[in-house]
């Protein structure tokens, strides 16, 4: 069944666990979430991009989620729009039938350049209103993600900043969160603490320099009430990068967001984690992997199930690290 961001939110914190949010683009990325829910019996956030949007079709990717649904009638399923850029597109995305939606405001609407707290919580506040009116949750952004490490916004996606910015423009202030949650009503507050979208994020395991655990902590004291969202918090597992390497493909070396970093912040009030890239990898594993080993295989079918059963994996493995299994 469809339920809101609020009510999943709600429950994990009740329960103290968090949701893994999930980016799907196409049929193969949505069966293999909810196979992963339903073997770990996981309530599930998918959330489509505006790349998501236009790639799959906006009517075709409101009639996947329907489908979805229909198919797994015991998981609880919260529709997300990542990253809205504005009034409108969270507007289309209610209308598809999205039970919530984000509103970066953190970016002006071109998705790169910074926005300042006039029009963040401005634009925020207005699409909550309307967003609640059609009983549908709002997530907010405050602070620019982007790598501690670089102190570069976003680029491998290019919907970040670009700009090199200092430590304190990258970082959530936490007082500031206080106000923008006052003046905005959102329901979720994504924070940036140090992660950024991507493979690339770190280029050792970071530690408390490079990953500001601390401003999740600080946040939570300042708003027990609302729920927390980490983004760019994939894990970039060793073990896939080297599939993919072995098969072919040329991931420079990196690291991702540790899952202990993450089972840390569930611990100071993040309920949703967004996670796109692990399973990004694990399909291209599976499929480099299977085109490897039988170059003759044309079937689409043949190297897509493989993909599915891989990016499933990751999935199941989130839902258990993050105490969603079990909660549906
Ligand atoms: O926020 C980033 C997600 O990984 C979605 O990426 O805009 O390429 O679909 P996308
Ligand atoms: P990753 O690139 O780390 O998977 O982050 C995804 C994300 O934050 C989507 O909004
Ligand atoms: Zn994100």
């Amino acid at each position: 069944a469809m339920i809101t961001l609020r009510q999943l939110l709600d429950h994990a914190a009740e329960q103290g666990y968090a949701v893994p949010a999930f980016n799907i683009n196409n049929m193969e990325q949505g069966l293999a979430v909810m196979q992963a829910a339903e073997a770990t019996r996981s309530p599930v956030i998918l959330q489509a991009s505006r790349g998501a949007r236009a790639y799959a079709n906006d009517l075709v990717l409101a009639g996947l989620i329907e489908g979805l649904a229909r198919a797994y009638p015991d998981i609880p399923i919260c529709m997300h729009l990542d990253h809205g850029n504005g009034m409108e597109t969270c507007a289309t995305a209610i209308q598809n039938g999205f039970t919530s939606v984000m509103m970066d405001g953190s970016l002006k609407a071109d998705g790169k350049t910074p926005a300042d707290y006039a029009y963040n919580a401005d634009i925020t506040r207005r699409v909550t209103e309307m967003a609640h009116a059609c009983g549908v949750s709002v997530e907010g952004e405050l602070g620019v993600l982007g790598s501690l490490e670089t102190g570069m916004g976003d680029q491998e996606d290019g919907h970040g900043a670009t700009e090199k910015l200092g430590h304190d423009q990258l970082l959530t202030d936490p007082a500031e969160a206080e106000q923008f949650v006052k003046d905005t009503g959102v329901d979720a507050l994504a924070i940036a603490m140090g992660t950024s979208h991507g493979a690339y994020k770190f280029t050792r395991k970071p530690d408390g320099a490079i990953l500001a655990m601390h401003v999740i902590e600080e946040i939570h004291k300042r708003l027990p009430n609302t729920h927390l969202v980490m983004h760019g918090s994939s894990s970039v597992p060793e073990d896939l990068q080297e599939i993919i390497n072995s098969h072919g493909g040329e991931i420079r070396p990196t690291w991702g967001v540790p899952v202990e970093e993450i089972q840390r912040g569930i611990r100071s009030g993040v309920r949703k984690v967004n996670i796109d890239t692990d399973n990004r990898l694990a399909m291209t594993a599976a499929i480099r992997k299977t085109l490897t080993e039988d170059p003759s295989e044309f079937d689409p079918r043949k190297y897509l199930k493989p993909a599915m059963q891989m990016m499933a994996q990751v999935c199941k493995d989130r839902f258990e690290a993050f105490g969603t299994a079990g909660q549906a």
